[in-house]
């Protein structure tokens, strides 16, 4: 199969590292030679680390190299030959219309569209083309060649062919597919937003530290805590997620970004990639244990929260927003703890683990929360209606 990937960022590099893993050809686009080369540059290292690891033979990751992933200056001969593009340019609606715009014009009928978007909306990418029904939201998680999960998203037109399609080349990437509706942040961008934002909150408010929190979540079993995590992504990226929900659900408390967020952002600190956000990170890349202050840095004035404490009201939080999406109908429970635990690396899905603590604690967990006093504590922690109709009391 012929797989075009466009954008050669680190998404679409380890998305194009993965098709090739699988056998695939790849064509690899991006805005220039400089920045296809690039590209390149992050695809042979992610082989390179696979063979070091003797999980991939050195001839074969050559070969894979030199004889199967190809440059594609322009996108209308990439749509032209693949049979399966996938979009990972900037979170930028114009953006991706424009390059599906592109794409449609000079593709095959048959060929599938897909895009990676975090926050956006399938539908509305897919209304720029005249075949919305071919196109589908193939959503990874980064690192790519690591996380397990894809989120294979139906936009409003999106034929039942067309998600069987992108079921089908998910599962030959091998990943774990979970499907969809095109609802904001999809399964994992939205129900895992409390790790973020709770976490960020607790710092604003003077409860607790960047350092403590992370420390306090990875004790719990979580392999990275929100503020190394944040890092990883990228701040960011994981800032435009946040705006994109706040808006998307009108402006809602509960999704507001911190204000830390912004001023990192700009201030050019996103985070690993360039080498320092809420950590400092050296050149080899791993975070240096260091805290940026006054990022790092815990307000003078909250009462300080237990490990407990800090891990519970995280969880609480994205336990409810779980029950709020299978409320809407977003996906199914089983696919909502798929997703947490293969696209987030949680040890626990939201319904396992609401099951283990028990609803009716949940519910009071939350009711306590909610009466606080806490800044906007009300809405961050009511009990989603599809909650209380599963609790007894
Ligand atoms: N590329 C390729 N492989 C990588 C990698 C990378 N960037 N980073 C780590 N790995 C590999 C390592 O080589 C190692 O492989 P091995 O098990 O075969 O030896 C494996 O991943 C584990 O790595 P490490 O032992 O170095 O470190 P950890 O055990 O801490 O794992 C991690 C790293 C996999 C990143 C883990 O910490 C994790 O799962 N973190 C959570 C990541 C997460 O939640 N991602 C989702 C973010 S949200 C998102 O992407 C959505 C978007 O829309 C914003």
């Amino acid at each position: 199969m012929i797989v075009g990937v466009v954008g050669a960022g680190t998404m679409g590099a380890g998305i194009a590292q993965l098709a090739l893993q699988a056998g695939h050809e790849v064509l690899l686009n991006d805005l220039d030679e400089a920045a296809i080369a690039r590209g390149r540059d992050r695809i042979a290292s992610g082989l390179d680390r696979l063979v070091a690891k003797g999980r991939m033979d050195a001839d074969e990751a050559g070969a894979a190299l030199v004889e199967r992933l190809r440059d594609a200056h322009g996108l209308d001969t990439l749509a032209a030959e693949a049979d399966v593009v996938i979009e990972a340019a900037l979170e930028d609606l114009d953006l991706k219309r424009t390059i599906f715009r592109a794409l449609d014009s000079a593709a095959p009928a048959s060929t599938l569209l897909a895009t990676n978007t975090s926050a956006l909306s399938v539908t509305e990418i897919a209304s720029s083309t005249q075949r919305p029904e071919r196109v589908v939201g193939l959503h990874f998680f980064n690192p790519a060649p690591v996380m397990a999960l894809i989120e294979v998203v139906q936009g409003e037109l999106t034929s039942a062919a067309t998600m069987q399609a992108g079921l089908e080349f998910s599962g030959g990437l091998g990943k774990t597919a979970v499907t969809c509706r095109d609802a904001p942040g999809f399964i994992v961008n939205r129900v895992n937003r409390p790790f973020t934002l709770e976490a960020l909150r607790m710092v604003d408010a003077g409860q607790a530290t960047v350092e403590s929190i992370d420390s306090a979540v990875e004790a719990a079993g979580y392999p990275m805590g929100p503020f190394r995590l944040m890092d990883l992504v990228g701040i960011d990226v994981n800032l435009a997620v946040a705006r994109a929900l706040h808006e998307a659900f009108d402006q809602a408390p509960r999704f507001r970004p911190s204000p830390r967020q912004e001023e990192l952002v700009a201030a050019g600190r996103l985070g690993r990639k360039t080498g320092s956000g809420f950590y400092r990170y050296g050149a080899d890349g791993p975070a240096s244990g260091e805290a940026n202050h006054p990022a790092g840095g815990r307000g003078p004035s909250g009462e300080p929260l237990a490990e407990a404490d800090i891990v519970e009201r995280i969880e609480l939080a994205i336990i409810n927003e779980a029950y709020r999406a299978i409320g809407e109908g977003v996906c199914s429970p089983e696919d909502a703890d798929i997703a947490l635990k293969l696209g987030a690396a949680h040890p626990h899905g939201p319904f396992e683990r609401a099951g283990m603590l028990g609803l009716r604690t949940v519910v009071e967990a939350l009711a306590r929360l909610a009466a606080s006093g806490e800044m906007d504590a009300r809405e961050r922690f009511t009990v989603a209606p599809a909650l209380w109709g599963m609790a007894t009391f």
